[in-house]
């Protein structure tokens, strides 16, 4: 100990001097103990604060010894409260996620690859019942009658923004008034009548993916799905947000790039969620020192992904004589001149809203699309089933070509939608919800504790993966199986699945952009189905759930769904 501090204090120029020059009588003739102050202060550098010497100062002994001690009661004095007083003490689980956060660190960071919360969640749920506490001031409910009781709640938390860098979002505003004056002014652009007007544009996208179809059924070179159904989404919501898109199903060498950049970004938010202060920190320091070259490609990509985004955002606020508005008009042209606030509609908060709904609007939906077009080529028995849907839809309305709102009135379409959104998560993280000034009281519904009830005090985080709700057995039996049947008929039990798909999320924070996406999807997967396709180098394990990044992302390096276009059905 001793020689430790005297190490420590020996760590300014004036002691090191003395230290160096004297080493040896100092070694050899003092006594160990401590040195006055006056004794050394005042040397030839006079100028330091430290007070030097030949062994430690006791009054800064004391403030380590004191130091010390402080923090090791705070921590055993906040391990007894958070075990034994907290008032969510009472939670089943295991002790160590009720005494730190640190458990879901390790599992979203760490074990396995991280972005393993979800599946441990649920095995935790096995064995201790429908009620746990996945952190300290956090419960975590695998129970479908709690759904839509949790997303009733007013509030969300928004701890997860950290990882995106977009806190000034709509989907990432806790409090429920901020919210819905940001949700408000999106609202009109996503209504049912809002994307039916949308028809001719979305259509125009969906011939330039039958364009690539067959570009590729006459070069029989094998077809990246996931870059194409990108490109799709991306085209279509650029054009929808900024009037115009970037060409993407042009360019779908750039799409893979753009593609494989936003999976980056995304591996890279369960790191940046929780060491939030340190990563900015060490991302402004080693960009200060070597430029931003220095940087891990998660924390580039998304610095790159805003800067895209912010110039957007600059031409739509500088055009002031709409030149890049479009026929149609465009959501950030039209939010720029709307009644809301000027803070609301500065180039940071608009920037962070348009981040996310790019990203949203994007990556979702194609991986919605990638699944579902990965079960129609790899089971013959659903593209046929389609296929016949769409004949008889198409002779019915004795046109080619079937409307938007024909193809969104077919059952068996919707329910591959269904299926792909359940088995896509939708939002894989922890959704929060919380209400300042309301607690909640919950009876668990089985396992060891059943019976057993628990008062949730306001201001109790509550939430629950999509991963526990899609995989239940009783709701969706043999889970991992891609069944659109799941989803046909009126049966209480189809009512009940539907209920309790959480892929958009539930209540009034839900997905603002279903119909968009329903829209897209349908135009999209109609138009595949079409095409006679096999499967090149891909399986399930290229669509299938393996990590937690916010949305589901399959095994590492997959390269997503490629296919070769065999020939055209009709
Ligand atoms: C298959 C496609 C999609 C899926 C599975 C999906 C899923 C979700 C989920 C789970 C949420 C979170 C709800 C919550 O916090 O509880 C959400 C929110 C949101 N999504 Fe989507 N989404 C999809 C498509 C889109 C599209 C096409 C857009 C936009 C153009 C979009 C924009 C948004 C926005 C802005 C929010 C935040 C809403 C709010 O907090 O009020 N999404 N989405």
């Amino acid at each position: 100990m001793y020689e430790m501090l005297l190490r420590f204090r020996h760590n300014c120029r004036a002691c090191r001097r003395f230290y160096d020059e004297d080493v040896e009588s100092v070694c050899r003739s003092e006594t160990v103990g401590f040195v006055k102050k006056a004794e050394h202060r005042g040397s030839a550098l006079g100028s330091y604060s430290c007070s030097g010497g030949r062994s430690p100062d006791p009054s800064t002994v004391d403030t380590y010894v004191t130091a010390l001690v402080a923090t090791t009661c705070w921590i055993v004095c906040l391990a007894a409260y958070r075990l034994l007083f907290h008032p969510l003490a009472s939670i089943p689980g295991p002790r160590s996620p009720a005494l730190t956060s640190l458990y879901s660190t390790y599992y979203d960071c760490f074990h396995d690859g991280g972005g393993q919360y979800p599946q441990k969640l649920k095995s935790l749920h096995e064995q201790y019942g429908p009620i746990i506490r996945p952190t300290p001031d956090e419960v975590h409910f695998s129970d479908l009658d709690m759904l839509d009781t949790i997303y009733a709640t007013r509030d969300r938390n928004s701890y997860s923004a950290g990882g995106l860098m977009v806190d000034q979002s709509v989907g990432f505003t806790e409090d429920y008034a901020h919210h819905k004056l940001r949700r408000d002014a999106l609202n009109p652009y996503f209504s049912m009548k809002a994307v039916a007007d949308l028809e001719p544009e979305l259509r125009v996208k969906a011939d330039l993916l039958a364009t690539i179809l067959r570009q590729h059924q006459r070069s029989q070179q094998p077809l990246n799905l996931s870059d194409v159904l990108f490109a799709y989404s991306n085209d279509i919501l650029r054009s929808f947000c900024f009037g115009a898109d970037n060409g993407l199903l042009n360019d779908l060498a750039e799409a893979r790039r753009q593609r494989e950049d936003l999976a980056e970004l995304l591996r890279g938010v369960p790191l940046q969620s929780h060491f939030k202060g340190p990563m900015r920190l060490l991302g402004g320091i080693l960009t200060f020192i070597k430029g931003e070259a220095a940087l891990p490609p998660a924390l580039r990509e998304l610095l790159a992904f805003r800067a895209r985004i912010r110039l957007d955002i600059e031409a739509v606020l500088s055009d002031k004589s709409n030149d890049t508005k479009g026929n149609r008009g465009s959501l950030f042209h039209d939010l720029r001149d709307s009644s809301l606030p000027l803070h609301e509609k500065s180039v940071d908060r608009l920037k962070d809203e348009a981040t996310l709904l790019v990203m949203a609007g994007t990556d979702s939906p194609r991986l919605t699309l990638a699944i579902a077009s990965f079960y129609m080529v790899r089971v013959p028995s659903i593209m046929r089933t389609l296929r016949e849907e769409l004949a008889a839809a198409r002779d019915e309305s004795q046109s080619s070509k079937l409307s938007l709102s024909s193809l969104l009135s077919l059952p068996y379409l919707g329910a591959i939608i269904q299926e792909a959104n359940r088995l896509s998560f939708g939002v894989t993280g922890r959704m929060r919800r919380y209400s300042p000034t309301h607690g909640v009281a919950y009876r668990a519904s089985y396992g060891p504790y059943e019976g057993t009830c628990y008062a949730l005090p306001p201001g109790t985080k509550m939430s629950t993966v999509t991963f526990c709700t899609h995989t239940n057995e009783q709701l969706f039996p043999d889970p991992w199986r891609f069944d659109p049947t799941r989803w046909l008929g009126q049966s209480d039990e189809v009512n009940r699945r539907k209920r309790c798909l959480m892929a958009f999320g539930k209540g009034h924070r839900r997905c603002i952009g279903v119909n968009l996406a329903n829209a897209s999807m349908s135009l999209a997967l109609s138009t595949l189905a079409m095409y006679d396709m096999d499967l090149f180098e891909t399986d399930e394990s290229d669509v299938k759930f393996k990590y937690d990044n916010q949305i589901s992302h399959p095994k590492r390096g997959s390269k997503g769904v490629q296919v070769v276009v065999r020939g055209k059905d009709v």
